[in-house]
């Protein structure tokens, strides 16, 4: 109901009495003001008047679906949100829906993770209200080994939609980081179930720092934000809904196509063509030039010797960039 007394105000833009909404609603005056009461809690600037009723004046950046559905031009992601004030990690909501069967598209946001996951067993830092923490579920009918390939895919998205919200000079450092000024500013966390041959879900997990003025001691040399970089404030809710409608119209090419359509943009977002990178797997690791990204997504990296690996998943580091100890 809260819901539709806000559309219902967003809609009239102007002053609208309780009377109507009572009656439009079918609710009582008095189940209209606690609604009201209820939205101005959650941040909405509401002018109350006793002669002409409501106006909503200003709404909140949430990530709730009231706030993030009117930017979304898709026709299934993110178009069920379980939104949260503060959550352990958006991917293990997303994992229990995932095993109930939901379809894809869900999303998981949350203002704030008490335990945030990052890659390697890492932890995840997002402070409240300031950071995006979103998860998203997949159901690709794909074989599982092609699932890394969605990361670029994603990563994709997220570029496309930083740099046409902030027109930054965004990178990606391939395969899950997302760079600005040699920092990382987002990261990308690909979990999945699967059998041998046939994936069950995925699960993309998303961290991007916004408006954080600064960061924790322990990251504070290696991760920046939008506000941190440029001084200015963004609106989370513009880059989520960019984020997603980008993602959407690309992994519907993604389904048809692979990740091929998808490696001119891959290269020319790179953060590590042409630099001297070291590789870490679980069995080994390995230091040479980054020389190509090969149609399947892979990175191709030549050793000083001459030999040619060819690359499909790892913790990668970048000379020049966050985290490059030689
Ligand atoms: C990394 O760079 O190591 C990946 C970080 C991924 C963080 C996101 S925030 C939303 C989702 N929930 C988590 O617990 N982790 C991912």
């Amino acid at each position: 109901m809260k819901e539709r007394i806000l559309e219902y105000l967003r809609n009239s833009k102007k002053y609208v009495s309780g009377e109507d909404i009572s009656r439009e609603l079918n609710i009582s005056r008095t189940a209209v003001w606690k609604y009201i009461n209820k939205l101005k809690e959650e941040g909405y600037s509401i002018e109350s008047s006793s002669k002409k009723g409501y106006r909503l004046v200003e709404s909140p950046d949430r990530l709730s679906y009231e706030e993030i559905s009117p930017l979304l031009d898709t026709n299934y992601i993110g178009r069920n949100v379980l939104y949260f004030d503060s959550v352990a990690s958006t991917n293990d909501i997303v994992r229990e829906y995932a095993q109930r069967g939901e379809p894809e598209g869900l999303i998981a946001v949350a203002e704030e993770q008490t335990k945030g996951r990052g890659r390697m067993g890492r932890r995840w830092s997002t402070p409240k209200g300031v950071a995006i923490a979103m998860s998203m579920l997949l159901r690709p009918n794909l074989s599982p080994q092609f699932v890394p390939t969605i990361t670029s895919v994603i990563a994709v998205s997220v570029v496309e939609a930083l740099t046409s919200v902030t027109g930054f000079d965004i990178k990606i450092k391939w395969p899950n980081d997302i760079v600005l000024d040699g920092k990382k500013l987002c990261g990308i966390l690909t979990e999945m179930s699967a059998e041998i041959d046939a994936v069950n879900h995925v699960i993309i997990g998303m961290g991007m720092n916004i408006n954080q003025d600064d960061f924790e001691d322990d990251i504070k040399d290696v991760a920046v934000s939008l506000k941190s970089y440029s001084g200015k404030s963004f609106e989370r809710k513009l880059i989520l809904a960019e984020i997603l409608n980008r993602f959407e119209e690309n992994y519907e090419i993604f389904k048809f196509h692979g990740v091929s359509p998808f490696i001119d943009k891959i290269k020319r977002f790179s953060a590590l063509l042409n630099n001297r990178v070291i590789i870490s797997n679980i069995n080994e690791k390995f230091e040479g030039e980054a020389i190509d990204i090969d149609m399947d997504g892979c990175l191709i990296v030549r050793l000083d010797n001459g030999d040619v690996r060819r690359v499909i998943s790892g913790d990668v580091s970048v000379r020049g960039l966050y985290g490059y100890t030689p």
